[in-house]
């Protein structure tokens, strides 16, 4: 594409000026051309400045999601090695297994601008507006269908630990994998299977991060919150996304190569509620008990006056007994 042909040109020389001439040439088009598409570019949030003189110098690249930014943030090997970014989808996941079902490969990225119907886990809309990150990624990973839980896990605590290495905030995991800042939920995360789980594994992880909007655009504004709000400024959504990927590669990775064990101490070390009374729904059903961590398949144990119970992700939800952290 001209566009990202220019900023690389740009991006190049990042402190000095590139002449109009120079790119014209080196691209072969005309000088107006390339006016039009700075124009385009700075529609897009790039700051670039022009002077008549010396040409187009980059200042700034946006906030906003841009594949070239983002392509130019990345630091992983799979992951992301194609992505699609759209403005609105109706949902990231549905775009992210119609492309695994025609052929996408392991670490395709969907991304949206906007969802018009996100879902969230346990049949839940995901209300997704503009600003957030909204992203699904196509696995086809080493494991087995036993597996597809702790590949989730594994992502709660990618994002947690890419939150606290990029802004130093400290970020809770609520079983089994949303994240929660001073108990209120900033990250979902939805993983799916593909089709039958047989000779290639598919999986679509998606994952929602309130992001770069006040927290009062959502309808349960009182139980969610956002970068923003925790922050105090709008964050740069490439390099969060970059930042994502990578620890997710990393998580990955950890978990084809050695196994769960590593992942659940990892998970446990950040997860909120461990050793306390908690209250898990399943359906109509209310059942109380100690919080005991998670087994060696990703389930919940809780301890209760009869013995030790295990719950899988699919059929409860959790409860904080004191409601103090969730
Ligand atoms: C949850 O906490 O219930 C999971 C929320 C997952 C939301 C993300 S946003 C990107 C992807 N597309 C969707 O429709 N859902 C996930």
């Amino acid at each position: 594409m001209i566009r990202h042909d220019i900023l690389n040109l740009l991006a190049e020389h990042p402190e000095d000026f590139v002449s109009g001439e120079r790119i014209s040439q080196h691209l072969k088009v005309t000088r107006s051309a390339i006016w039009k598409q700075i124009k385009i570019l700075q529609e897009e949030g790039f700051e670039i400045e022009a002077q008549t003189k010396n040409g187009y110098r980059l200042l700034k690249t946006p906030l906003t999601l841009n594949t070239w930014v983002l392509k130019q943030a990345l630091t992983t090997t799979t992951l992301g090695s194609v992505i699609e970014l759209d403005d609105v989808l109706s949902s990231t996941n549905d775009r992210a297994k119609e492309l695994a079902r025609l052929g996408a490969v392991h670490g395709h990225v969907v991304l949206a601008n906007c969802q018009s119907s996100g879902r969230g886990r346990l049949q839940r809309q995901w209300e997704s507006p503009r600003g957030g990150l909204w992203m699904s990624v196509v696995l086809r990973p080493n494991l087995s269908l036993a597996d597809a839980s702790k590949i989730t896990l594994a992502a709660s605590v990618a994002i947690a630990d890419a939150l606290r290495g990029l802004f130093q905030i400290r970020i809770g995991i609520k079983w089994p994998n949303d994240l929660i800042y001073q108990g209120k939920k900033l990250v979902g995360i939805l993983g799916e299977v593909v089709g039958e789980w047989n000779a290639v594994q598919t999986l679509i992880v998606g994952l929602g991060v309130n992001a770069n909007f006040p927290r009062e655009q959502l309808s349960n504004s009182l139980s969610a919150i956002t970068l923003q709000e925790i922050l105090g400024y709008e964050i740069d959504l490439n390099n969060l996304t970059a930042g994502i990927l990578k620890h997710l590669e990393i998580e990955l990775q950890l978990l084809e190569n050695n196994g769960f064990e590593e992942l659940r101490s990892k998970w446990s070390e950040r997860a909120v509620g461990i050793g306390e009374e908690i209250i898990i729904l399943r359906g109509e059903q209310v059942l109380q008990g100690v919080f005991r961590g998670i087994s060696i398949d990703g389930a919940l144990i809780l301890e209760t006056g009869d013995g030790e119970e295990s719950f899988s992700a699919g059929e409860i939800q959790l409860r904080s007994k004191l409601n103090s952290y969730f």
